[in-house]
């Protein structure tokens, strides 16, 4: 049977089809084409099966977002798809998954190439959104650093003494400051690539959201993520449609004049953080 005759269809590509990737795309990607695009290639072939089997047109493609030349065939073959109105980048590794080697290539350099490769195929008027995480305000970064970063290309990240001598530490601060780079690199594309194709880029930082990821983080420091939770003014954790409530706004018609921003959506925990009414351990 054909479910959808219709040809030339806007493209939303995901990179990382995983909890919160999913349910941001399920918001927005009626009566579009979907690609996703993600390391496992079982994820891939479940999650595609989900969408297929509940009417959504989609395609998938293994991509390893360590890989630029892998994220840069991603971007091709969603342009290949149609105009690409909508990018999504979930791709992300959690402080107690990874060494904080693998944490900055992913999270922060394979989210750089992503952002570039998209800001070369991005359709005017089309919308991209970066999955941060809360943990970009607990790690101020200096000025002076942020502006290296700013001006950096995206290969040379690493070279940065803020990356090589405070990142390079630990999984933790590697996770922060990725974290905080990937604000820093939606604010350039919104201003540079992104603008010059009239395509609008924000991130959202999430706090506690209930996902596969999360539970990595809950066995392996389950005290801490219980004192945020009691330390939040929300005082529960989220689940991953609520990211997608705010995510399908800020892809959206209503949110055309929203660009080069950031969205933290934490439940208060930051709040609580910067008022002194709670203190991370560690
Ligand atoms: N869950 C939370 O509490 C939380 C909070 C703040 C931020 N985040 C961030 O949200 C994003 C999405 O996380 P999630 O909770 O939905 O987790 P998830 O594990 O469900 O999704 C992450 C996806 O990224 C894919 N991935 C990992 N390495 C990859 C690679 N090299 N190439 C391509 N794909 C790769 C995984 O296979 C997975 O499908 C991550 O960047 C994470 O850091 C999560």
């Amino acid at each position: 049977m054909i479910f959808d005759r219709n040809e030339k269809k806007q493209v939303v590509a995901l990179l990382g089809a995983g909890s919160m990737g999913t349910a941001i795309v399920r918001r927005i990607a009626a009566g579009k084409k979907i690609l996703l695009g993600d390391i496992s290639e079982k994820a891939l072939e479940r999650v595609g099966d989900d969408f297929r089997r509940s009417g959504y047109d989609v395609e998938t493609q293994v991509v390893n977002a360590l890989e630029k030349d892998s994220i840069e065939a991603f971007a091709k073959k969603a342009a290949s798809l149609g105009p690409v109105m909508y990018f999504i980048d979930t791709a992300g590794a959690s402080p107690n998954q990874a060494a904080p080697e693998h944490i900055v290539n992913l999270d922060m350099v394979g989210t750089g190439y992503a952002v570039d490769a998209f800001g070369r195929v991005m359709a005017e008027g089309g919308a991209g959104l970066i999955i941060s995480s809360q943990a970009a305000y607990m790690y101020p970064i200096p000025n002076e650093d942020e502006l290296q970063i700013v001006n950096a290309a995206t290969e040379r990240l690493t070279e940065l003494p803020i990356v090589k001598n405070v990142a390079m530490q630990n999984s933790g601060l590697a996770y922060m400051i990725a974290k905080r780079v990937n604000h820093l690199q939606a604010q350039r594309a919104a201003a540079t690539t992104w603008r010059e194709r009239r395509a609008r880029i924000n991130t959202i930082s999430p706090g506690i959201i209930v996902t596969p990821l999360a539970y990595d983080e809950f066995n392996a420091n389950g005290a801490g993520y219980q004192a945020m939770i009691d330390a939040s003014a929300a005082r529960r954790v989220a689940s991953s449609d609520e990211i997608a409530d705010a995510a399908a706004f800020l892809l959206g018609e209503h949110a055309t004049f929203i660009n080069g921003t950031d969205l933290l959506i934490d439940g208060g925990v930051i709040a609580s953080l910067r008022t002194g009414m709670f203190k991370l351990q560690g």
